[in-house]
């Protein structure tokens, strides 16, 4: 037609074009009010939408432009149910299109590149488009947070919204990484708002963020298996910062320098694992509101915040390892000193978990060996760090080795260290030093081999290249191991066949299959398949030890030594060499290794590998040689709980305190709420009770015996197992159909809570019929607050103030006990009502994590290796056993993959 007129006069030109225009805008015009009459339709639109006048423009929550096209349409909280049809892309001049807060379900439609704001979170959409954002030049605000997407990534399209302002995709199924193109160089130069939190994002924070003018970035809590990792390091470059919720991930290494973020006022960096101090930048941002640091490793002084800052940091500092609990106050010299040679490694993770308290001799800090209270010994060997060597090493005057050998420091040995006046040994071997050695006295033995650029004025590259002959032997033991372990494995399976097809024949359960597993960096694992999808896996075999160390530190397994006895086996008492106290369980090995005592022993190293909390026990190392299987946990004094609680008589001890009881309550809570959610993965224990809850000298308790605990399936809250546990302790809805939630350890809980008040067993034979079920029981004496007094331990003293706190504790018990499970709280909940009560009890609580003198962090080759090095390098361990001896010495199969 155009070519027509083109040709034609001109009159006719513009005629015909008047034409075409006008019939193009009435039949956009129409067909806007065709896909209005389709939206209409499939969302079931409302009586009050009035949405029945032939002129769309004139219906509600719908906005048109001069010539009669829909520009907007806002239908936001309007319980709306439904879907939006595909022809809604037909509004070409759509500019605006929101439905938010609704019911709306199925697949979200393409719309048109005219869109400039798009708001439609909290709806049921399953489904947008990877490449929705193609071409949509306008768009400035994207909040489409909380829709069950079915997974998806951030698709490179998104580079054609150049004029984004806020995208906010928080809660939608979004896998993948971040990617790296939000930046001030990015596409998107005005960008000030970037939430993507609660998805399944995992990687680093790109470093395109640097520099960006992003005002508000929340990235916490990412559900995927490694969540967001890396360090922070690109926060120190976002000037334009107001708020960083970056809680809820893995991330590593220490909080940036904050000093020219003079708008962030809320920063929210719990459950990570930041590691080092708490930078003055952030305790002195001028316009700091809110400040979260709970759950990491942070290091150094609890940081104090200016009044009015909400802080929740000091009331319950989690992992963190200030060097005392009282704010503001100082660390030791020495403490100090010791940060400040850790700090141009990153602060590695490795000793921000185990440095401990404000005394490195008494804590017995990993890698410091000391001598009548100086650091006669810095052993760093074998630890896979980085970064260069401080000139600070030169402050630990006392210093007569420093060894820092086979690991990755780069940089030259500072001259300072020439200074030590006691210096005996200095080895650096195999890492990537260079530059000229400095002139140390002429006793002093260096050991140098191995950086190939020493003496070298700069570093070559291709020394960065692992290519020694220790490395080359180290892969040899480490094949060596893993063959052996791959060979242990297939025996175990095929005993496990056999005896499965034989058990199978008669039942119809599945089988559970343990199968070697995916290589990991530090050698083989192998893995306990069960029929629920459970995947236990042993990733630390630096905690093998020999049978002989064992057999040794025990008298060999003498009567004398038991601690007690158990239908899983017998626990010795074992001392080590430097008087470090150990307890050894020997699992029953009734002949062959029978399978739900190696389940069980897999399960407990797999779990106690991974999580690792004041308040539970910690595993030290394990054995696992021919029938034998051996587990070493650290020693825990005054035994079980369940001693003190109910047999206190005649094991000749005396009955335990109201208050004492208290902070036992909250010790296991704290356990258990760490086991439900802090630890990277949800773990139920499934057997609380008080003979699992150990205690130490100053009657803090630890929660043990791991070999029941089941890992919930990822993204699972209820999944079915096989029963196990203990009758009295097991929630009625686990116990009927086996159904198995965190709340089942809340049951449990509530049981123990239930024995600490009335000093009574879960199931108590002695008592008549209808009050053997302490639960039953309790809860019927709970009904009648005249009678309640009467169930109270008679052993403990009732003041006034003791009598309301015995309360709480009895409602929160009743609570925990709720038949149905949703009734029941979370574990955070219990601990939250139950501090505030130990709080008042103990006003002066200082230094809680390192009450005990053994150092729980570290593992018993650790230990070990530590007690050697003090003896001096001449005395060697007897270690006969190939395979474990060999993985004694620290990281050395590392470079088997
Ligand atoms: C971060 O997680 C990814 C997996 O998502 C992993 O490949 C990478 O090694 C991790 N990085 C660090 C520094 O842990
Ligand atoms: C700290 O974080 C918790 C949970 O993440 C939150 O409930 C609390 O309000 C935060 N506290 C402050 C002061 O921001
Ligand atoms: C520890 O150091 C202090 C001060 O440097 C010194 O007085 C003391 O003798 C040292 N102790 C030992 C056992 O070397
Ligand atoms: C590895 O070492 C050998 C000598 O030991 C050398 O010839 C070779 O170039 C080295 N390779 C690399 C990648 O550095
Ligand atoms: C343990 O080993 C030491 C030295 O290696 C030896 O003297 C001691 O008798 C051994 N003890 C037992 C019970 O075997
Ligand atoms: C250790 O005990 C076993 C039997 O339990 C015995 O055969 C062995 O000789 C004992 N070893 C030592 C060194 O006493």
């Amino acid at each position: 037609m155009v070519k027509h007129a083109q040709l034609g006069f001109e009159g006719s030109f513009i005629f015909y074009l008047v034409l075409v225009l006008s019939f193009l805008v009435i039949s956009t015009r129409c067909q806007d009010a065709e896909v209005m009459g389709i939206l209409k339709i499939m969302i079931n639109a409302p009586i009050s939408f009035q949405w029945t006048n032939p002129d769309v423009c004139k219906w509600r929550h719908v906005t048109c432009d001069s010539s009669k096209r829909v520009t907007a349409i806002q239908i936001g909280s309007q319980n709306l149910q439904g879907s939006l049809p595909k022809e809604l892309v037909k509004l070409t001049s759509l500019e605006r299109f929101e439905c938010q807060f609704n019911s709306l379900t199925g697949p979200f439609p393409y719309l048109s590149k005219s869109l400039q704001k798009l708001v439609i979170h909290d709806n049921k959409f399953s489904f947008i488009p990877n490449d929705f954002f193609k071409g949509m030049s306008h768009l400035q605000e994207v909040r489409i947070d909380d829709n069950p997407f079915s997974q998806w990534h951030i698709h490179d399209t998104l580079r054609d919204c150049v004029a984004l302002h806020t995208f906010s995709a928080q809660s939608v199924g979004l896998v993948g990484t971040i990617p790296n193109f939000f930046g001030k160089d990015g596409p998107f130069p005005g960008l000030v708002l970037l939430a993507l939190s609660d998805n399944f994002l995992e990687g680093a924070l790109p470093t395109s963020l640097s520099d960006s003018s992003i005002e508000n970035l929340l990235v916490n809590g990412q559900n995927s298996l490694s969540k967001l990792n890396g360090t922070l390091v690109v926060l120190q470059n976002m000037k334009s910062l107001r708020q960083i919720w970056a809680n809820g991930n893995s991330f590593t290494g220490p909080i940036p320098d904050l000093s020219h973020h003079d708008q962030l006022s809320d920063v929210n960096l719990r459950d990570n694992q930041l590691t080092g101090v708490v930078p003055p930048s952030l305790i002195s941002l001028p316009s700091l509101k809110f400040v979260n640091l709970t759950n990491n490793f942070l290091q150094g002084s609890s940081p104090i915040f200016k009044y009015g800052v909400g802080v929740d940091n000091s009331m319950d500092k989690g992992k963190n390892q200030y060097c005392t609990d009282v704010p503001g106050q100082p660390c030791s010299p020495l403490v100090n000193s010791l940060l400040s040679i850790v700090e141009p490694m990153g602060y590695p993770l490795k000793f921000a978990q185990n440095w401990q308290g404000d005394d490195p001799c008494a804590n017995k800090w990993t890698g410091i060996i000391c001598s009548g209270g100086n650091i006669s010994v810095i052993n760093f060997q074998n630890m896979g760090l980085s970064g260069t060597i401080c000139p600070c090493f030169a402050k630990f005057t006392s210093v007569t080795k420093l060894l820092l050998a086979n690991n990755g420091f780069i940089g030259t040995i500072p001259n300072e260290l020439t200074s030590l006046p006691l210096l005996q040994e200095l080895d650096v071997s195999n890492n990537h030093l260079y530059g000229k050695v400095p002139l140390f006295r002429k006793d002093v033995v260096l050991k140098l081999a191995g950086n190939p650029d020493i003496g070298k004025d700069k570093p070559t590259s291709s020394s960065f290249i692992d290519n020694g002959s220790n490395h080359n032997t180290a892969i040899i033991i480490g094949i060596v191991v893993v063959a052996v372990i791959i060979l242990i494995s297939g025996v175990l399976i095929l005993v496990k066949f056999k005896r499965k097809w034989e058990h199978e024949r008669k039942t119809q359960n599945p089988p559970v299959i343990m199968v070697p597993s995916r290589r990991y960096g530090d050698g083989t694992t192998s893995a306990l398949l069960s029929p629920m999808g459970s995947v236990y896996q042993v990733e630390d075999h630096n905690m093998l030890i020999s049978v002989q160390v064992l057999r040794n530190v025990t008298n060999n397994f003498s009567e004398k030594n038991i601690l007690g006895k158990g239908g899983f086996g017998t626990v010795y008492k074992g001392e080590l060499h430097d008087g470090t106290k150990i307890a050894v369980k020997r699992m029953q090995s009734a002949g062959l290794v029978d399978e739900k005592g190696l389940s069980e022993f897999t399960a407990e190293i797999a779990v106690l590998t991974k999580v690792r909390h004041i308040n539970l026990v910690s595993l030290l190392g394990f054995c696992l040689d021919g029938s034998e299987r051996l587990l070493v946990y650290e020693h825990m004094p005054q035994g079980a709980l369940s001693k003190h609680l109910i047999n206190w008589k005649s094991e000749g001890l005396k009955p335990l305190e109201w208050k004492t009881r208290l902070g036992i309550a909250l010790d296991v809570a704290r356990g258990v709420e760490y086991l439900h959610g802090l630890a990277q993965q949800i773990f139920i224990h499934r057997d609380l009770k008080p003979s699992n809850i150990l205690l130490g000298d100053d009657m803090r308790a630890k929660v043990s015996d791991f070999g029941l605990v089941r890992l919930a399936p990822e993204g699972k809250t209820s999944f079915q197992t096989k029963l196990a546990g203990t009758f009295g302790y097991m929630a009625p809805e686990y116990a009927a159909t086996g159904r198995l939630t965190t709340k089942v350890d809340v049951y449990s809980f509530g049981v123990i809570l239930m024995e600490m008040i009335t000093g009574r067993k879960a199931l108590d034979d002695n008592q008549p019929e209808e009050n053997v079920h302490l639960v039953t029981w309790f809860r019927k004496m709970l009904l009648n607050k005249n009678s309640f007094q009467t169930t109270i331990d008679p052993t403990i003293e009732v003041d006034a103030e003791t009598l309301v706190n015995i309360n709480i504790v009895a409602e929160l018990a009743g609570h925990c006990c709720a038949r149905e499970p949703y009734q029941r709280p979370d574990m955070s909940h219990v601990v939250n009502v139950l501090s505030p009560l130990v709080e008042v009890w103990k006003p002066s609580e200082t230094n809680v994590d390192d009450i005990y003198g053994i150092d729980y962090d570290m593992t018993l080759p650790e230990a070990l290796q530590r007690w050697k090095d003090f003896e001096g390098s001449s005395t060697t361990l007897e270690l006969t056993s190939p395979s474990s001896s060999v993985l004694l010495n620290g990281n050395n199969t590392k470079s088997s993959t």
